[in-house]
């Protein structure tokens, strides 16, 4: 089969449509013919060399896919050759073969096609384990999202919606009419502070250091602020008083690291809660556009230069 290969750590123009060795389903595990992937910031970072797969991973990058099973491992149950499903990866969705853990597997929504199915299994399951199952986010409550316009922020705004929540989102201006329309009201975060502007009860952050403190500061009394992102850095200072006299939780979490017993719990979570939003019509994928797999480099420039609205899709 092919896929993409990083040859070194580097650029776009590091990425080569390679022939490799097909995968190998263990007795946990289907193959699926990969009929699309999609682009995620961490796949960026891993082509530069600063984000390695977890033990066990295939060397491509590629986070979720969608396509169809051709093989079943000895062990697995609920699953038959021909499915078409997409699916949550720790790598390797970048080739047109990839072998899935059981567990990460999700059926292909009414509503929703093959191909845009692939934007989807990354992002649910992000939002998911920590908009709700770490942030307990409710109806009536406000969100604040940061990044509104990205795969993550495109989401976000609309689960939280979808959920009863209020919506606010950074972005660019350029991108404020994109994630109106999903239901968030815009904050421009290079002419505004969005501090000043909102007090939420939950804020979703990719941003990292350079927010913490002033998401502290929009942070309302028992609010609960979730770093899933480090695009403004690593290491800051915290007003201690700060916390405590809100009564706030800091959180940060990652899902690729995760135990894939702890993955599994999260894809049976996204199936139950957040599949049916999808099926009544109330979150859609967000694809800002496609390319070849082989393309895969131009989709990295794309995602680089941040010229999208919610995912870019590879297709096989
Ligand atoms: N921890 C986890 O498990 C996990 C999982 C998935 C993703 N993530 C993280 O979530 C983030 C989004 O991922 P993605 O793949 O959806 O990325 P993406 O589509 O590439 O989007 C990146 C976003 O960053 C926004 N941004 C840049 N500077 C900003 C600032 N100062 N204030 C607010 N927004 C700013 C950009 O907004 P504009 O275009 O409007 O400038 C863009 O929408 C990444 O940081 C990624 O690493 C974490």
């Amino acid at each position: 089969m092919h896929a993409v290969v990083i040859s070194e750590p580097g650029g776009p123009e590091v990425l080569r449509w390679t022939e490799v060795d097909d995968p190998v389903a263990g007795p946990d595990e289907v193959l699926v013919d990969v009929v699309a992937s999609a682009v995620n910031r961490a796949d960026l970072l891993q082509r530069q060399g600063r984000y390695d797969p977890p033990p066990g991973a295939p060397p491509y990058p590629g986070l979720e896919c969608s396509g169809r099973i051709t093989a079943l491992g000895s062990s697995v149950t609920g699953w038959s050759v021909g499915d078409e499903v997409c699916a949550l990866l720790p790598g390797g969705g970048y080739a047109e073969r990839v072998a899935v853990h059981a567990g990460s597997l999700l059926p292909i929504p009414a509503g929703v096609s093959l191909e845009e199915a692939a934007a989807l299994p990354e992002v649910a399951c992000t939002v998911w384990s920590n908009v709700v199952d770490v942030a307990r986010l409710r109806a009536g409550e406000t969100l604040l999202v940061h990044g509104g316009a990205s795969g993550i922020g495109t989401f976000a705004i609309q689960y939280a919606t979808a959920l009863g929540a209020t919506v606010y989102a950074t972005a660019r201006a350029s991108k404020h009419e994109g994630i109106a329309a999903l239901g968030a009201t815009p904050i421009d975060y290079e002419n505004a502070d969005f501090a000043a502007e909102v007090r939420a009860d939950v804020i979703l952050d990719i941003m990292g250091a350079s927010y913490l403190a002033r998401n502290l500061k929009a942070l309302r009394t028992g609010g609960r602020l979730v770093i899933i992102g480090l695009q403004g850095g690593t290491k800051a200072e915290i007003n201690l008083g700060q916390l405590l006299a809100k009564r706030a939780t800091v959180a940060g979490t990652t899902l690729r690291a995760r135990p894939i017993e702890d993955k599994a719990r999260i894809v049976a979570g996204v199936r139950q809660q957040v599949w049916p939003l999808i099926e009544a019509g109330l979150i859609r994928p967000i694809v800002d556009r496609r390319f070849p797999m082989r393309d895969a480099a131009e989709a990295h420039r794309v995602v680089a230069d941040s010229g999208h609205i919610g995912k870019v899709l590879l297709t096989t």
